[in-house]
């Protein structure tokens, strides 16, 4: 019901907020006999982590990983994984406005009204601390699915604000704070961020990620479907307000011909479906964007209400990101791993027997 739980086979609960003690994560379903150490959760957890480069919130957090069960002689037991991740960095004072007034475009308004109570410190569970612990998760089903189908799940950023890619080369993806995939460009993003964060301001971006050895398969019809459920994963990350499959919305303007991937026996001709049919992997590699919004804590001050119903202008200071899009490419892999190693389950749980089928497109 109040849906800190995702997955259905492989199941993940996340709890904690952003100042509290701690955060941590359940993994329930993980199939026994995984090799699983301390030591993988550092890259990446590092990925993800502020206050590495001037461009993300200053917060400096540990983020250590406790493995308090599920885990013996370092190998998973199939029982519930518990892993922890103590906050060290909290710095509440910040928030001692914030108790007072809603952040326009955050979800303090929207808390307040569901629940008649909140944590303000930090964003309590609404801050993206949470994902913390999807990506803790998410090594999990990385390790897994590499392992078992040789899958690989990588992201990178499409786009901040107005820039686009000019290039495209995984090699540089990791090599620059912003996941960018031109390196020429790492320089201008740089002084764009500069600009922008001294002028107070955010701005958004869009995140792509790729599965590459989906084998065909994966998913099911109807209700639950794989697309959906990349959507929606993907949709589930904190300002996250657009996702796509494939070419997307941009499907609206092509036609039939041009749209369809045409299949040949050595290969598909084309990817616009973005590996997926009828809610079932084709075998192609699996390919899904989201847009995220421009972060809504800024120092440009905005107008809204207080606790007494009141006109306030709202300045948020604190830690924040200026554009939350350049930590949030670990997020999206993690959430789609999450997602594939679900649906290898209730594959292999239901059509396991089935095996590999005849005519079979590399
Ligand atoms: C990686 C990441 C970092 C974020 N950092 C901030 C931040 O520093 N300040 C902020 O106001 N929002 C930040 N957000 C966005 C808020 O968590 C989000 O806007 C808020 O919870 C409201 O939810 P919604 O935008 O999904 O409606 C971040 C989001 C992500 C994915």
């Amino acid at each position: 019901m109040s849906s800190n739980s995702f997955g259905k086979l492989f199941t993940v609960t996340t709890f904690g907020e952003s100042h509290g003690p701690a955060i941590g994560c359940v993994i329930d379903g993980c199939p026994p006999g995984l090799p699983l150490a301390v030591e993988e959760f550092r890259d990446d957890l590092g990925r993800r982590a502020t206050g590495k480069t001037r461009h993300t919130s200053q917060r400096r957090e540990a983020d250590e990983v406790e493995i308090l069960s599920g885990v013996y002689e370092g190998k998973t037991t199939g029982t519930p994984i518990a892993l922890l991740i103590r906050n060290t960095d909290q710095r509440s004072k910040d928030y001692g406005d914030i108790a007072q007034t809603f952040r326009p475009g955050h979800a303090d308004y929207t808390y307040w009204q569901k629940y008649g109570i909140r944590d303000p410190r930090g964003g309590g569970r609404s801050s993206a601390r949470e994902t913390t612990m999807r990506v803790a998760a998410g090594v999990v089903a990385k390790k897994w699915l590499a392992e078992r189908h040789g899958v690989r799940v990588r992201g990178y950023m499409a786009q901040i604000g107005e820039i686009t890619p000019g290039s495209f080369d995984w090699g540089v993806v990791e090599q620059n704070p912003f996941f960018w995939p031109d390196a020429h460009e790492v320089s201008v993003l740089e002084s764009y961020m500069d600009a922008l964060r001294k002028s107070g301001d955010s701005v958004g971006a869009r995140v792509n990620v790729v599965a590459d050895g989906v084998p065909p398969g994966w998913g099911e019809p109807i209700y639950g479907k794989l697309d959906a459920d990349i959507a929606a994963a993907l949709m589930s990350i904190n300002a996250v307000k657009g996702v796509e499959v494939g070419d997307g919305f941009e499907a609206v303007m092509q036609h039939g011909s041009q749209h369809r991937d045409e299949m040949a026996m050595d290969g598909f001709a084309s990817n616009h479906a973005g590996g997926i049919l009828g809610g079932i992997s084709t075998g192609q590699a699996i390919v899904a964007s989201m847009a995220l919004k421009p972060t809504s804590s800024i120092l440009i001050p905005g107008r809204s209400v207080n606790l007494a119903g009141e006109a306030v202008d709202v300045v948020t200071k604190g830690r924040h990101d200026p554009c939350v899009g350049i930590r949030a490419t670990p997020i999206a892999e993690a959430m789609v791993a999450l997602v594939l190693m679900d649906h290898a389950l209730r594959h292999r749980a239901q059509c396991g027997d089935v095996g590999e089928v005849s005519p079979r497109i590399p």
